[in-house]
């Protein structure tokens, strides 16, 4: 047998059915929200992702030559691509929410929560830099998760990149880039290797050991005043600060739950210039399970006019985790899944007709083409799970009367050919 790539996954129809719920749920949801669908290919320009994502996700591509000698990657991540179909719209009215669910391709290590093939949802507004497209943005994710079921379960974690490099600044950084890095593996790695990275960039020791603290901490995000103001001068970070609180207060005020400010979470994708924020399941059991922020200047790069960009991106694998931990990882189709039977040619004539008429009226089923006997037929039924069996025979034909069976209750009742094409 020829096996699966590592990394890669495949879906059978019990986990396939939750799957296409949960991406309803998406879609449904971020229409509600005013968002609107695109898509774009598979495949793009190796350096439109050298030029914009950075690092590390150019490390991770699984990229290839074409035969015309281009250099080409499987896209790894979504946002590049929605910014060159926005940059190339210049008509398009502002203010823009799209949204997508492509297959995304990272080379990582196989993990739990990590794939190397992964789907996922994308929900972006461009022409609005304002703290209420920010609670859009982080209330959309929300609501999806608790559309989910997963109310209560997960916590919003909000930081603001400005807030940090000021930080930084202030604290002595000599590379913010760099100290932000390290900022983003403080739950990676030990607390030895940061002091050392944040020393290497010309931090003293002292306010390296200050920050590690600060990072370490979680505040509900009305509390953030105080919260920074524990351990900085609140009055050179104030506007800076007001605003992750402006944002937080609306998605508080308006019913979401666990929304925080945590100093670590800086995000690792480069061009994030503003509020950044990740979804965490409350125990901490899980990777993110969705992750975006503010990103004003990408669409600079594409077309030299800087367009206000707020995004995220929420991914399957976590979602599956998560939801399988809290025994939410089923679905049931509610409607009812008719088996027909028809007994003798004449039965079975009648069947494949009355197949074709329930689905023309949205009546989910399919005919036994199995063998005669009628107790082997229903026990196929039964182990396909569908909810009733018809059965056809001469006198049902006569009568147009079918005689239907309930698999759970095991009732069987007739019912008039019209009553059958409304359930
Ligand atoms: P990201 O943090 O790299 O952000 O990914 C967002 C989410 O995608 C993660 O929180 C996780 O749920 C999922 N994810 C990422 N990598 C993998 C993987 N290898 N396997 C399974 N799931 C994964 C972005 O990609 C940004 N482009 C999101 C964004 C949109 N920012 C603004 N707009």
């Amino acid at each position: 047998m020829i096996e699966r790539l590592k990394g890669f996954r495949d879906f059978y129809p019990e986990d396939m059915e939750v799957r296409e719920h949960i991406f309803s749920i998406m879609r449904e949801n971020a229409k509600i929200f005013g968002f609107r669908p695109i898509d774009y290919p598979s495949l793009e320009l190796l350096e439109m992702f050298r030029i914009k994502s950075g690092e590390e996700i150019l490390s991770q591509t699984y990229n290839f030559k074409d035969r015309g000698e281009r250099e080409i990657t499987l896209i790894p991540e979504a946002t590049p691509s929605t910014v060159r179909m926005l940059a190339s719209r210049k008509d398009l009215p502002k203010p823009v929410r799209w949204y997508n669910i492509p297959k995304l391709w990272r080379y990582e290590e196989p993990q739990s929560g990590r794939t190397r093939e992964h789907v996922q949802m994308n929900a972006d507004i461009f022409g609005d830099g304002s703290a209420v497209a920010d609670a859009d943005i982080i209330g959309l994710a929300c609501t999806i998760l608790d559309s989910l079921g997963l109310k209560g379960h997960y916590e919003v974690r909000i930081n603001e990149r400005k807030l940090m490099e000021k930080i930084l600044t202030i604290s002595g950084s000599r590379n913010i880039i760099s100290d932000m890095g390290i900022i983003d593996r403080f739950h990676k790695v030990d607390k030895d290797e940061i002091l050392l990275k944040l020393a290497s960039n010309g931090m003293g020791h002292e306010n390296a050991e200050h920050i590690y603290s600060f990072l370490g901490k979680k505040y509900k995000i009305g509390n953030i005043e105080e919260g920074v103001g524990e351990f900085f001068n609140l009055s050179e970070m104030d506007q800076l600060v007001h605003r992750i609180k402006e944002t937080g207060d609306i998605l508080t005020e308006n019913g979401f739950q666990n929304i925080l400010f945590n100093p670590s979470t800086v995000r690792g994708l480069a061009y994030y210039t503003g509020i950044v924020f990740e979804g965490f399941d409350i125990k901490g059991k899980f990777r993110s399970i969705f992750g975006g922020g503010r990103y004003d200047n990408l669409s600079t790069l594409f077309s030299g006019t800087e367009i206000p960009a707020v995004g995220f991106g929420m991914g399957d694998a976590v979602l599956e985790n998560l939801m399988k931990d809290l025994g939410l990882w089923n679905w049931e189709d509610n409607h009812r899944r008719y088996y027909i039977i028809g007994m003798g040619e004449e039965g079975y004539n009648e069947a494949i007709k009355l197949s074709f008429n329930m689905r023309k009226n949205g009546v989910k089923c399919i005919i036994h083409n199995g063998g005669k006997n009628l107790s082997n037929a229903m026990k196929t039924a039964s182990s396909l799970q569908f909810s009733h069996v018809i059965i056809i025979g001469k006198k049902e034909i006569e009568d147009k009367i079918y005689t239907v069976r309930d698999l759970k209750t095991g009732e069987q009742t007739g019912v008039r050919y019209e009553d059958i094409m409304k359930t």
